[in-house]
């Protein structure tokens, strides 16, 4: 039983986390504890009145309020606004009842006057040690009454200590990139305003002490994240009295939803845990929970082939076959014709909304190149781009009012499209028919959905409160999703976002995949999946090996041989590739045979270490943020076997590399390794390590197993 429950104090535990809360003497509902798991109830701290301290704080500001509302005489970020009909801006809740239903603990606030209810979900993930809190909001009155912000949680960290804050900051081709900063008093604000979860910003956060660091396999670490695809935000705040609060949830940015008599309103989760085994405890304890909840849950994740590095949007059925048939002979599984295919589709210009095959480049339609890309033993996957219209296209020219504008400014066009108003429910029936469609009538089995702008004048004519646009929106991405998926559960979806500027985790609830950056430069991947790895595990990270060149090359002479020799080794591209989901994205009419043959064989060899990769624990032995070295080890579930990766970019000569210590293996176990003669325990390799001999821009994959 993992919740314990008396009418007034509840704790929550994990395996090997709790979360303790109460209410105080005041009758205020406040945070008890977060942190490991402790023996007794008793040991829980009790639920604290820190009262009035002077005429500068308001009754209870310096309490922990677990769900801290606008209202009253406080001053720190709150979790909700919400304004009455009769003008008043200030909500008192109070708490009313709490409810354990299974693994989930219920609390009921309402308003001290109005009929407004604020239910506070606790979900308990006792064997992820993690712990999901979201909170539903009800008009109960025939009053509207209008939400001003409505975050999912307030996640209190234990007070008196000085923290760091970990993050992932970005922008389009440099997403997941780690940052860390402590926090000093105030507020640190961390979000998106585009409509999408965004490139700048990842909704993940890590905290830990000052005083005692994490490290990437010790130490304690609090952390969570946002399941949302659209505008967030999260807010770090570090007061006077030194607690340190962070709230998450919605954008209150532009946002206002009104909810009308007897309407309900369900903020998304947030997803948080304590870990005492570092960064790498932390993400193994996101990863597991990721991949628990994908459609496809373990199915493995294909190698697939995508012309879209290659081709652009040159695309017919010429040449998509073509390279098809080369992909085939590598081994690859899913042949995907990226953007190109669709009416009138030459450039960036047109298109976009006329979701048919260009009668130019697929003048059988796309039934032919199906076929044969099925005969040849794959998948065939199709780009897609549902919520967009390029103006010129027969759909704008249709509907017009379609897209997101106010109508007396202009449609500020990035990349020559606007985008669909989702939040309109005809836009929706729209999409899910031609969708739906689409799917029907091919054997189409992968789907990379791309969104590749950002939102601008977020009018939406019509609607009693336009500033819903950014939830209403989102909800309605979701709605065309999830029913083309209940209608189609075969297809496998991939969530793009001119790279990964929508990675969530609530898209990965819909989507498989994510296509974390259109950067596909190795070295500069290695930096991408070490940031994303710290919340998604492998097998959603698509990662496509391309002749990209690497600006971290000396430069060798000029024009093509500088081009060529830009590249680093092929094996290098494809075993940084090999830490996710295996891809490839070149012109294969441009490689060799020898270049072929080398593909064929790394393909087999990732075929066969798939199943750690994919599903195994991930341990990053080696960051590649430091130095010109980086290593990373993925383990079986049960620690009979693993894989190792180690890289090697330009460091001056002489170097001798450190021993490299392993991680996550079975102590007393025996292992035999590649390229090492006999055996070695797994202390051993955790406490010893091995020797690597890596000359500039190579790399090793090593496999290990017990013996
Ligand atoms: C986005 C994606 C790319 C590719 C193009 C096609 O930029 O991230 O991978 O699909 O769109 O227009």
């Amino acid at each position: 039983m993992p919740i314990f429950a008396t009418p007034d104090s509840w704790i929550l535990e994990t395996r090997n986390t709790a979360y303790a809360l109460g209410i105080n003497a005041s009758g205020a509902l406040v945070h008890r504890y977060w942190g490991p798991r402790l023996p007794y109830e008793s040991d829980y701290p009790p639920a604290r009145d820190y009262g009035e301290w002077s005429s500068f704080y308001g009754p209870g500001e310096i309490n922990l309020q677990e769900y801290p509302t606008y209202g009253g005489a406080s001053y720190r970020e709150p979790c909700f606004k919400a304004t009455f009909a009769d003008g008043v801006r200030d909500t008192v809740l109070e708490f009313r009842s709490s409810e354990v239903q299974g693994d989930e603990l219920q609390i009921v606030l309402e308003d001290a006057h109005y009929p407004l209810r604020v239910t506070l979900h606790y979900g308990v993930l006792e064997d992820l040690d993690l712990l999901e809190r979201w909170v539903t909001v009800q008009n109960f009155g025939t009053d509207p009454i209008r939400l001003e912000r409505v975050l999912s949680a307030q996640w209190h960290l234990p007070i008196l200590e000085d923290y760091r804050l970990s993050h992932l900051g970005g922008r389009w081709l440099e997403e997941f990139q780690w940052v860390q900063e402590p926090l000093s008093h105030g507020v640190v604000l961390l979000e998106s305003r585009r409509l999408t979860s965004g490139h700048q910003h990842y909704p993940w956060f890590a905290l830990d002490r000052v005083d005692a660091p994490a490290l990437e396999e010790s130490g304690e670490l609090w952390f969570g994240a946002l399941e949302w695809s659209g505008n967030w935000k999260a807010t770090f705040e570090r007061t006077e009295f030194g607690s340190t609060r962070v709230g998450i949830g919605l954008n209150d940015w532009d946002f206002a939803l009104l909810l009308a008599e007897g309407e309900s309103f369900v903020a998304p989760k947030s997803v948080s845990g304590y870990s005492s085994a570092g960064f790498g405890g932390a993400s193994r304890a996101m990863h597991r929970h990721v991949r628990s909840r994908l459609p496809h849950r373990d199915a493995p994740h294909k190698v697939l082939y995508n012309s879209w590095e290659a081709t652009g949007f040159d695309v017919n059925e010429a040449g998509q076959t073509e390279l098809a048939e080369i992909a085939a002979s590598l081994g690859v599984e899913l042949f995907v014709m990226d953007d190109g295919w669709f009416q009138g589709r030459d450039s960036d210009r047109a298109g976009l909304g006329d979701w048919w095959p260009d009668a130019r480049k697929f003048p059988r339609g796309l039934e032919p190149l199906i076929e044969r890309v099925n005969a040849l033993g794959m998948d065939f996957g199709l780009w897609l781009e549902p919520e967009m219209v390029n103006p010129d296209s027969d759909l704008y020219r249709a509907h017009p009012d379609w897209a997101i504008h106010f109508p007396t400014r202009a449609r500020t066009e990035m990349r020559n499209q606007l985008i669909l108003n989702l939040a309109k429910l005809e836009v929706q029936d729209h999409l899910i028919n031609v969708l739906d469609g689409l799917l029907s009538s091919h054997n189409i089995a992968f789907i990379k959905w791309d969104m590749n702008r950002n939102a601008s004048e977020p009018g939406w004519e019509g609607a009693q409160e336009p500033r819903a646009l950014w939830v209403r929106y989102v909800e309605g991405v979701y709605r065309v999703w999830d029913t083309l998926s209940a209608r189609h559960p075969n297809v496998t979806f991939q969530s793009c976002s001119g790279g990964g500027g929508r990675s969530d985790l609530a898209m990965l609830t819909r989507a498989d995949q994510v296509w974390p950056s259109d950067n596909t430069e190795p070295t500069a991947r290695l930096k991408i999946q070490h940031g994303a790895s710290q919340v998604l595990p492998a097998c959603t990270l698509e990662a496509w090996v391309t002749d990209m060149e690497s600006d971290r090359m000396p430069p060798f002479g000029r024009g093509e041989d500088a081009l060529r020799r830009g590249k680093l080794p092929l094996e290098f591209r494809f075993h940084v590739s090999m830490c996710g989901t295996l891809g490839i994205g070149a012109n294969l009419l441009h490689w060799n045979d020898s270049e072929r043959e080398q593909a064929r064989a790394l393909i087999a060899q990732y075929k066969a270490i798939r199943p750690i990769v994919q599903g195994g624990e991930l341990y990053r032995l080696k960051s590649p943020l430091t130095g010109a070295f980086s290593a990373l080890e993925y383990v079986s579930q049960d620690r009979a076997e693993g894989v190792l990766f180690a890289f090697r970019t330009h460091m001056p000569e002489p170097v001798v590399l450190p021993p490299l210590r392993l991680a996550g293996l079975e102590p007393a176990a025996l292992y035999r390794m590649d390229g090492l003669e006999g055996t070695l325990s797994g202390a051993a390799l955790m406490n010893v390590g091995i020797s690597l001999e890596l000359k500039d821009f190579s790399s090793v994959l090593r496999r290990f197993y017990w013996v």
